[in-house]
């Protein structure tokens, strides 16, 4: 039985054929209807989401099978004190998969410690979001054509922001992949991924704050919000908040063939006047997020490919 816990826990190869599987999901939707009839998805989110959890369970409904779960931790016996690793082996007796949510980093995999069924990492805390990487990946490949040679800006929150980790750690697995890494000083990318991450791979980057100086040489512009709940005190916040904004003067900077990427939702750094922009992909991006989790269900439950 297989977990999906870090980018990771797929290999180059093995993403290779689930984004080529959710490829052909995008184009031949009605195929897929009936695969997983009869197979249950739980949904355990001990915190706030919209796109995860429902792309999840519209994922399954698209495969043909149904859904259960709680959509926050006040409404689940959490709120009871129940461990983790008690939910997780009553839901292995109700669900066949199962996709996790919790504030706290390494919840997915305790919880997997203590499973029958496959866990999905759905976002721990500040650590990791696999799921939202295997969509960021589709996107940039069905946009470019590509998944190598690309120079890849991240801006805003890196330090709290989960998506801007694992997408790192997967990206650093192709060639020529070259990183602007733009923030505040005090939202730069955590020791753990400079060091043993980008240093360590001998991975081209740059850390800077301005964004206005990056944008001509990017080929991917990845938006991030500033990650408000996992502040320890609001003015901090209030004052890191706005530090990016993207909008219509800055994209005159980046190249035509650039495209604006962000896992949402967004607060104020685009403004929605680039949402017009043939470049802005981010609601796009939401759309494959669909396709790669029913992929994803599929190789995680070993179901066959239809004809
Ligand atoms: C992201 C998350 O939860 O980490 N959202 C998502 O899953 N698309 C990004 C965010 O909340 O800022």
């Amino acid at each position: 039985m297989r977990h999906l816990l870090n980018p990771l826990d797929f290999s180059v190869e093995e993403t290779e054929q689930l984004l080529d599987l959710a490829g052909d999901i995008e184009h031949n939707l009605p195929k897929y209807a009936h695969v997983c009839d009869g197979k249950k998805l739980a949904t355990l989110f001990y915190e706030p989401s919209t796109r995860t959890r429902l792309s999840f369970e519209a994922a399954m409904l698209n495969l043909g099978g149904s859904v259960l779960g709680f959509a926050s931790a006040d409404s689940s016996s959490a709120a009871k004190g129940e461990s983790v690793a008690d939910t997780i082996r009553i839901i292995s007796c109700y669900a066949d998969i199962c996709a996790m949510r919790h504030p706290k980093e390494g919840a997915p995999l305790v919880a997997s410690q203590f499973s029958s069924i496959p866990v999905i990492n759905a976002g721990d805390g500040g650590h990791q979001h696999p799921t939202q990487t295997l969509t960021d990946l589709l996107t940039i490949r069905s946009l470019t054509g590509r998944l190598n040679n690309l120079t890849v800006g991240l801006c805003g929150d890196l330090k709290f922001g989960r998506t801007v980790h694992s997408l790192i750690e997967a990206l650093v697995r192709y060639t020529g992949i070259r990183f602007v890494l733009i923030s505040p000083q005090e939202l730069r990318i955590p020791d753990y991924i400079r060091t043993d991450v980008l240093d360590k791979k001998g991975v081209e980057y740059r850390e800077v704050d301005n964004l206005d100086e990056a944008m001509p040489e990017l080929d991917i512009l990845y938006m991030t919000r500033v990650q408000k709940e996992r502040f320890f005190n609001e003015e901090d916040y209030i004052r890191l908040k706005d530090s990016y904004i993207l909008d219509n003067k800055k994209m005159e900077l980046a190249k035509e063939t650039m495209y604006v990427l962000h896992p949402l939702p967004r607060v104020n750094e685009i403004s929605v006047e680039v949402d017009k922009d043939p470049r802005a992909a981010y609601f796009k991006q939401a759309q494959y997020g669909v396709y790669v989790r029913m992929a994803l269900i599929m190789t995680l439950l070993e179901v066959e490919k239809p004809c």
